[in-house]
């Protein structure tokens, strides 16, 4: 059975473990503090006994902003990814916000395949935005 809940400050660690072999953006402390933004709410995607999701969902006035969001390797083109997506777009129904936006790499297909597959649009173009050099797109997702 999978469940979606919102998880707190004390389950930092677990992120951070999970993100260190997935996608390995942030440190523990950057993790850490992430939590302690306002507007901030991290969701787990679970499976009985294991955390396979993470999505960081960031208000911001009238809209969203996924800050995160990655699937365990294992786990991934099962259709856990599209239920976390799904929480979040729900989400932004009942807060009534306007707008879904991220950032995703050039470089990443995964990534953009899955965006698309949602219907999200290019909306702008971060030059040079990682350490190797590739561009970030910025997408949106009217809600
Ligand atoms: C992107 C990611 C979250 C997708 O999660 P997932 O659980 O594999 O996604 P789903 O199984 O729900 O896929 C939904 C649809 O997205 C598209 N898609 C997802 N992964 C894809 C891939 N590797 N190649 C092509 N299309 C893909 C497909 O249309 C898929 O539908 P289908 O399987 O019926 O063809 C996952 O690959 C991941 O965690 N990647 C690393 C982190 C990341 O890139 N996060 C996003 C950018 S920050």
């Amino acid at each position: 059975m999978i469940l979606i809940k919102e998880i707190y400050q004390e389950d930092y660690e677990c992120c951070f473990k999970l993100d260190s072999i997935t996608i390995g953006l942030w440190s523990k402390s950057q993790w850490k503090s992430e939590f302690k933004k306002k507007g901030v709410k991290v969701f787990a995607l679970s499976l009985p006994r294991t955390i396979i999701g993470i999505c960081v969902f960031h208000v911001v006035v009238d809209e969203a902003q996924i800050n995160y969001f990655s699937i365990l390797k294992d786990y991934r083109r099962e259709g856990y990814g599209s239920h976390l997506m799904y929480f979040s777009i729900e989400k932004c129904k009942q807060l009534n916000l306007k707008k879904l936006s991220l950032e995703v790499s050039e470089a990443n297909l995964a990534g953009n395949k899955f965006y698309e597959y949602f219907d999200f649009l290019t909306v702008g173009k971060r030059k040079n935005y990682y350490k190797n050099g590739v561009d970030a797109l910025l997408k949106e997702k009217l809600i």
